[in-house]
């Protein structure tokens, strides 16, 4: 990044920043988006017309895989270390200049404080040194954005099934915002299958590699509950499955879980998908709008995206699953969903700090 001292304030700084709450300085155009929620550090642009220019993902799977999970104090490390790095790489590859740029948008929230607090606060940088107006988005307004990334005439209103490492959530999508339909009581899918992956001795990150260890197995050999709490209810809860798989691994020996461990993972997994899309398809019939989007981290799942095709398509209801760069964790819809934040006047003040919870979230989403 350029020193401040190119701007012209010398060693006195007294920076006047009412622009940065200027809701008139967003001219269309393109826009960057900086994602360090978690684990990923990720840099994006995309252009007035939504598509999508560049996109850099920094993963931090090496860095965690020998610890079993996210260590928080490792990720904000490893994101101080990449995020110089992405941002310039995510504009070489834009094929644009600092200059071009219309504004920037940053992951604000929910996530880990000190990984949020590098984005958050490179991004205020940045916002204050180009003389961009900045907006902060939600983590979850961003995976909800992602299902018009390709498909930008996608219909709305939309069901939208947000499934990740740290949520399961349903939303009714509006053009001018989100409402909340539904959430889990316990674990997130992602979570469910994290778990499930480790109790398999799988590693991590565990879902992308129970996954794979499905494929091979036979998912009716070994049944699993499939939770749906009360009739009608459009809430998740994945705690019980997880014992059940605990249970299992318990009883058997070692010979019989090395045989039996790709039925497992595929029992395992289709209980997790068929209550995900059960609830989903509940959701578009207890509503009536006719159109289903499945977004976040799980809608990578090989199994999740045929399933919900299938019985989307019996019912005749259009889905849209965004490709697999656009599930798991990226900036290019944090840009996405920042684009129309900008364009409604948001604007993150040069004093806001990341929410690590989604309670005091969105400009955009209401609780049901
Ligand atoms: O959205 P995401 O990248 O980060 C969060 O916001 O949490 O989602 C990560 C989650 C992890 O739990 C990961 O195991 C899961 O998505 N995931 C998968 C697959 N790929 C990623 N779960 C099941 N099958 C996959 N293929
Ligand atoms: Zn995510």
């Amino acid at each position: 990044m350029r020193p401040l001292s190119l701007f012209g304030q010398g060693s006195h700084c007294f920076f006047t920043l009412d622009w940065m709450n200027d809701t008139t300085a967003f001219s269309p155009g393109p826009v960057l988006g900086l994602e360090t929620s978690c684990d990923e550090t990720a840099a994006a642009v995309i252009d007035a017309d939504g598509s999508v220019l560049a996109n850099v993902v920094a993963s931090q799977h090496a860095v965690h895989e020998r610890f079993g999970g996210v260590v928080p104090e490792l990720a904000s490390r490893a994101h101080v270390e990449m995020i110089e790095r992405v941002v310039v790489a995510a504009l070489e590859e834009s094929k644009l200049s600092w200059q071009s740029l219309s504004g920037i948008a940053v992951t604000q929230g929910p996530g880990l404080a000190g990984a949020l607090i590098v984005g958050v606060n490179y991004a205020k940088t940045l916002a204050y040194m180009l003389h961009l107006p900045l907006v902060g988005v939600s983590h979850l307004d961003a995976h909800i954005a992602s299902a018009w990334l390709e498909d930008p005439n996608f219909p709305r209103p939309s069901i939208v099934l947000v499934v990740s490492g740290g949520h399961t959530h349903l939303y009714r999508k509006d053009t001018d915002g989100a409402t909340q339909l539904g959430c889990t009581r316990d674990d997130a899918a992602g979570e469910a299958f994290d778990k499930g992956a480790q109790m398999l001795g799988l590693g991590f990150p565990g879902g992308p590699a129970l996954d794979r260890l499905a494929q091979s197995g036979n998912p009716s050999a070994i049944p699993f509950p499939k939770t749906s709490l009360r009739r009608g209810s459009l809430e998740f809860s994945f705690s019980g499955l997880k014992t059940a798989l605990l249970y299992k691994v318990q009883g058997m020996g070692e010979d019989e879980l090395a045989r039996r461990k790709a039925d497992l993972a595929a029992g395992y997994q289709e209980a997790i998908v068929t209550v995900l899309v059960d609830k989903a398809l509940l959701a578009v019939q207890q509503t009536g709008v006719r159109a289903l989007a499945v977004v976040g981290g799980v809608s990578a799942n090989s199994r999740l995206r045929v399933l919900v095709q299938e019985r989307a398509a019996a019912l005749k209801v259009p889905v849209s699953i965004p490709p697999m760069r656009f599930c798991t964790d990226n900036a290019a819809m944090v840009a996405a969903a920042g684009r129309t934040a900008l364009a409604a006047g948001h604007r993150m003040a040069i004093d806001a700090e990341p929410f690590t919870t989604l309670e005091p979230a969105l400009a955009t989403i209401q609780p049901g």
